[in-house]
C-alpha cells in the first residue's frame, strides 16, 4: 500500500473477525516499529504480544477506568469488546530511563507515539485493523503481565482482521486552521 494512501485510509478498528493473525504479520509489524526514530536512537520500547484468551479478557476489563469514563457517561471503553475479540493484543511499554528528558519534557511518550503510528500503519497495510487504547488501569495491568515497576505502559493495541469496514473517519480540522505562515495565527494559503 502506498504511504499516503495508508495514512489516509487507516481507521481505528474496534470490532474483529473470529480469525487468527499470523505470527509473521505480527513480526512484520514489529519490524516497522523497530525502524521508528527515537531519542538518541535509544529505542526505549518494549512490547508484550498477548495471545492468551484469559489474559485478553482481563486486559479488556482493565480498559474500563470508572473514574475516567463515568463522568463522560460511558459504560464501557469503546475499544473494550474488541480487546476480547482480537486474537492478539499488543501492550506497548516504555523505559523512561532510556529516552530523553529535556527541560521536564519526557520524550519517551514522543518515541512511543512515533512507534505506535508505525505499528498502526503497518497493521493497516497488512489488511489488519487496530486501535490505540490509551485508557487502562496501568497498575493492575503491570501486575497481570509481570511488567517491572520502572516501566510505563503507554498503550494497548488489539490487532485482528476487521469485522467492520470504515470508509470515513471522524472529521479533521482543515489544514489552514492549524498551519500558520511565518507567524503564529496567520493562516497558510
Ligand atoms: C493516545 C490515544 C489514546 C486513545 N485511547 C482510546 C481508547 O482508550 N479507546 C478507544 O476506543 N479509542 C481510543 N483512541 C482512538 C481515537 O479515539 C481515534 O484515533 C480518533 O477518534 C480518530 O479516529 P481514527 O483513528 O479512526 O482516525 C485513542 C487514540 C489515541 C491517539
Amino acid at each position: 500500500m502506498e504511504l499516503f494512501e495508508a495514512i489516509k485510509t487507516r481507521r481505528s478498528i474496534r470490532r474483529f473477525k473470529d480469525q487468527d493473525v499470523e505470527d509473521e504479520k505480527i513480526l512484520k509489524i514489529m519490524e516497522a516499529v523497530r525502524n521508528a526514530p527515537s531519542w538518541a536512537n535509544l529505542q526505549c520500547w518494549h512490547f508484550v504480544v498477548v495471545r492468551d484468551k484469559q489474559l485478553r479478557e482481563k486486559i479488556s476489563e482493565l480498559t474500563y477506568v470508572k473514574s475516567f469514563f463515568e463522568p463522560l457517561g460511558y459504560k464501557v471503553n469503546p475499544a473494550q469488546k474488541g480487546i476480547k475479540e482480537a486474537p492478539v493484543v499488543v501492550v506497548a511499554c516504555a523505559d523512561p530511563a532510556k529516552s530523553g528528558n529535556l527541560w521536564n519534557q519526557p520524550y519517551y511518550m514522543t518515541d512511543m507515539g512515533i512507534a505506535s503510528e508505525n505499528l498502526m500503519l503497518a497493521a493497516h497495510a497488512l489488511g489488519l485493523g487496530t486501535v490505540f487504547v490509551g485508557v487502562f488501569d496501568e497498575e493492575e495491568l503491570k501486575k497481570l503481565l509481570g511488567i517491572p515497576e520502572n516501566i510505563r505502559v503507554v498503550g494497548l493495541f488489539p490487532i485482528g482482521y476487521p469485522a467492520t469496514e470504515k470508509k470515513e473517519g471522524p472529521p479533521r480540522k482543515p489544514v489552514n486552521e492549524f498551519v500558520y505562515s511565518d507567524k503564529w495565527g496567520t493562516p497558510i494559503k
